[in-house]
């Protein structure tokens, strides 16, 4: 077993360079089955989701070679199978991209159902809908998801929720369908609009992404090549930003893009920190007092992201005065404040409100991650506590960040990642 230790107390200070968008990489790779082809994709974060899809779909029949580190190569021309079994298909959540990307080129899929970070319930009612109003039969049984179709043609889809993952694969399953499709209400964030962007590289017709409509006309075939470089990743900057406040440090964050941070820039001013955007694409968050209160409601993009609800926790733990966080996307994401409390924080958290007593200090423990952005949330607590933290369960962290103990490091922490 795994731990990472920190001995707290650090302001961080310093660069720190972002990698490509988890939720973007890991809808862009099922994505290449629809080209039968072969792709380099670049900016591609090297971390156990990306893994755990890349077996998946070399287990279908694609070819990946890593080039460099976050750099590869992925060949679908070959692909024997449209088929994804439920051993591998239930460690992550972004599987069910399998489903729209199978069924868009193939017509066929059947997919283990997903699994990732136990954060309440994760229909995907709205995902069969648009499935089945493009003309395909799905069924949902014994653990696994199948969906047919003799043909595909475009249809008006409303979406009832703003769901990021029934977008994406909606737009995996249209981009080859007879016609055009319309999805209302869609999910709006960055990396749908990436997704977009690289199927629309690789010959998709897809506009509107980023939009309250995507119309999506359907081609008859993908290119059999394309080049494409992921977006950097909003939460993993954000995650950065918001140690810089915790441990009232100074830190410039490099390859990002600044616009899709401006709920987070929003709320880390509100509380008195400081951020200077300094070139759209470089960020410098600095911090000198103690953090006022504030309150704060996750929402769909543009709002403010429920995967840095926790990192934005941490710090109101120590704010001063009485914050309080509404969840509205994930019924279970406060998992964590049990945590923050053996830390000495005064969280009570019911139902989807977390009340945040803020106090002057948080101490070092033995804590658990309960999901991924909860695990970075305390390596974050951990750094700005007095005394020495203990981090358990880091395979949710490895989930979605790369070299995170070596980007702290960097910026001075006092970490290191012991096998027990
Ligand atoms: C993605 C992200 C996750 C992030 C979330 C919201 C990936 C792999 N994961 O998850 O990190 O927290 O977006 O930004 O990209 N819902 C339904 N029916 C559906 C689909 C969703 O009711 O068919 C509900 C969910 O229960 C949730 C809300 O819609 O309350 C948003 O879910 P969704 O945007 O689909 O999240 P994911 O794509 O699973």
């Amino acid at each position: 077993m795994e731990k990472i230790v920190v001995t707290g107390g650090t302001k961080l200070k310093g660069e720190v360079t972002i990698g490509g968008a988890k939720n973007s990489a890991t809808a862009i790779l099922p994505a290449t089955i629809l080209m039968s082809g072969k792709c380099t994709l670049e900016n591609v974060p090297n971390i156990s989701d990306i893994k755990i899809i890349c077996n998946i779909l070399e287990s279908l029949g694609a070819k990946i070679d890593w080039i460099e580190q976050n750099k590869l190569t992925i060949d679908t021309s070959n692909i024997s199978s449209s088929n994804a079994p439920l051993d591998k298909t239930s460690k992550f959540r972004a599987s069910y991209y399998l489903v729209g990307a199978l069924l868009g080129k193939y017509h066929s899929a059947e997919v283990g159902l997903p699994g990732g970070c136990n954060l309440g319930a994760r229909p995907i009612d709205q995902h069969i809908k648009g499935f089945e109003a493009l003309g395909a039969t799905v069924e949902v049984e014994q653990g696994k998801i199948s969906a047919k179709a003799k043909k595909l043609v475009g249809n008006s889809i409303y979406l009832d929720v703003v769901s990021v993952g029934a977008t994406i694969n909606l737009m995996l399953a249209s981009v080859l369908a007879e016609g055009t499709t319309i999805i209302d209400n869609p999910a709006k964030e960055p990396h749908i609009v990436d997704v977009a962007n690289f199927l629309n590289s690789v010959g998709a017709d897809i506009r509107g992404a980023g939009t309250d409509s995507i119309k999506i006309n359907g081609v008859k075939e993908l290119k059999k090549e394309g080049t494409y470089s992921i977006v950097p990743d909003q939460i993993e900057a954000g995650t950065f930003m918001l140690s810089a406040v915790a441990s009232k440090g100074d830190i410039t964050i490099k390859n990002c893009i600044t616009k899709h941070l401006e709920s987070l820039t929003a709320k880390i001013v509100e509380m008195g920190a400081n951020v200077e955007d300094i070139d759209g694409e470089t960020i410098r968050v600095w911090c000198n007092s103690r953090p006022n209160k504030l309150n704060i409601k996750t929402l769909p993009h543009p709002g403010f992201p429920t995967d840095l609800q926790p990192q934005m926790g941490v710090v109101l733990s120590t704010a001063n005065g009485t914050s309080i966080i509404n969840e509205s996307i994930w019924e279970s994401r406060f998992q964590y404040t049990a945590e923050l409390n053996k830390m000495g924080a005064k969280i009570t958290a019911q139902g989807k409100t977390a009340v945040f007593e803020g106090v002057k200090k948080l101490y070092g423990s033995p804590v658990y991650s309960t999901d991924l952005r909860a695990g970075a949330a305390l390596i974050i607590a951990a750094i700005a506590a007095e005394g020495t933290t203990e981090i358990y369960n880091l395979e949710y962290i490895d989930r979605g960040y790369e070299n995170i103990e070596e980007k702290f490091r960097k910026l001075g922490a006092n970490i290191k990642r012991v096998k027990e």
